[in-house]
């Protein structure tokens, strides 16, 4: 036993500790649970009675020395690391590699166009995505049996399912929020909402069922159709640039009479007709109109003093001409080889 003692101390003595790996080493050997003193603890019980006390006390102390070798040259080791860089070759006081954020495309233009109808006095107004038929239909003058009310574009929620009656929809449109601020505030009124609307529709590169639109309103004394064809003028040139033509093409909506259309030259192929634009030059990007009457009266404003226009424009459409965009797809499958293209604009 003393002789194993002996060459023990000599092997703790002599342990090459250089190493991170060396270090671990030692502590496996020597001091760990398995190591080779714990075997001579374990066999301090053959050795006879009245030598038991010296060789323990012996023991102890070698335990002490390997742990004492152990921790100092531990704490040394982790003081190099902190302080000292292993690899010369690095260059530790070089700012950090930091990835950039991208803004997403449809957030980059939305910002955009609150920010140029903020130039000429629209404020931005919000509303839930979770509807009621009034607000999505009825307050906007939408007959008992339109077809836009049919399960084919609308999805219903229902509160109860165990009944039949359905009490909610996710908004088809944004025009809710028109009639939530006619109903909240007096005129004068010049509101831009911006927000994510459902449909109820097959996903593919030209359409989905969640997407993005920007309404806008206007209510005041003496509005005409002129000042809606000049605040949307002002957009396009603000948004596309001014060589960009605009034409308002007659239309219909329940809500607003007369109702028009707003095309704008096709950027994708500068007009001269492309499978984006079917070949016309021209692309839609929104419908828009001067408030029904019977729209105002339903939410508390009297016709007989004020009139109004409205808009509503896509988002999804005016970023897929800005950016030249082809599917819509693409907005939301989170492709990063497609995000990372909007890397650094700030817009
Ligand atoms: N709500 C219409 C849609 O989703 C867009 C629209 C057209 C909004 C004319 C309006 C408007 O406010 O005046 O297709």
């Amino acid at each position: 036993m003393q002789e194993t003692i002996t060459q023990l101390r000599a092997a703790i003595e002599a342990h090459d500790l250089s190493t991170p790996e060396q270090l671990e080493q030692f502590r496996l050997a020597f001091t760990g649970r398995k190591g080779q003193l714990a075997d001579l603890f374990d066999q301090l019980k053959t050795v006879p009675q009245e030598q038991r006390r010296a060789v323990g006390q012996e023991l102890n102390q070698l335990k002490q020395l390997a742990l004492d070798r152990f921790t100092q040259r531990q704490q040394e080791l982790e003081a190099t690391r902190e302080n000292a860089p292993q690899n010369p070759e690095f260059d530790y006081t070089l700012p950090a590699p930091q990835a950039l954020g991208t803004r997403h495309p449809l957030s980059l233009v939305r910002e955009e166009m609150v920010r140029i109808f903020a130039r000429i006095g629209f404020n931005v107004a919000e509303g839930p995505e979770i509807e009621d038929d009034w607000h999505n239909f009825t307050a906007l003058n939408f007959p008992e049996n339109h077809p836009a009310r049919d399960m084919q574009d609308t999805f219903f929620v229902r509160r109860n399912p165990g009944e039949p009656k359905e009490d909610f929809l996710l908004r088809t449109h944004t025009s809710t929020v028109q009639v939530r601020v006619m109903e909240s505030q007096a005129p004068p009124i010049r509101s831009i909402m911006p927000g994510r609307v459902y449909r109820n529709e097959a996903i593919s590169a030209r359409a989905h069922m969640m997407f993005h639109q920007v309404e806008g309103i206007f209510i005041d004394e003496g509005v005409s159709f002129a000042d809606l064809k000049q605040t949307v003028y002002y957009f396009v040139q603000e948004m596309f640039g001014a060589d960009i033509n605009i034409r308002f093409r007659p239309s219909f909506f329940p809500f607003t009479e007369p109702s028009a259309e707003i095309d704008i030259t096709c950027l994708i192929c500068k007009g001269t007709g492309c499978n984006i634009c079917k070949g016309s030059g021209w692309v839609e990007i929104g419908g828009c109109g001067m408030v029904d009457p019977a729209v105002l009266q339903h939410s508390g404003i009297d016709p007989e003093v004020y009139s109004g226009y409205a808009w509503g424009m896509g988002i999804e459409r005016i970023t897929m001409l800005k950016y030249q965009i082809k599917d819509l797809r693409l907005f939301t499958e989170n492709d990063l080889r497609f995000l990372r293209q909007f890397e650094g604009i700030i817009s």
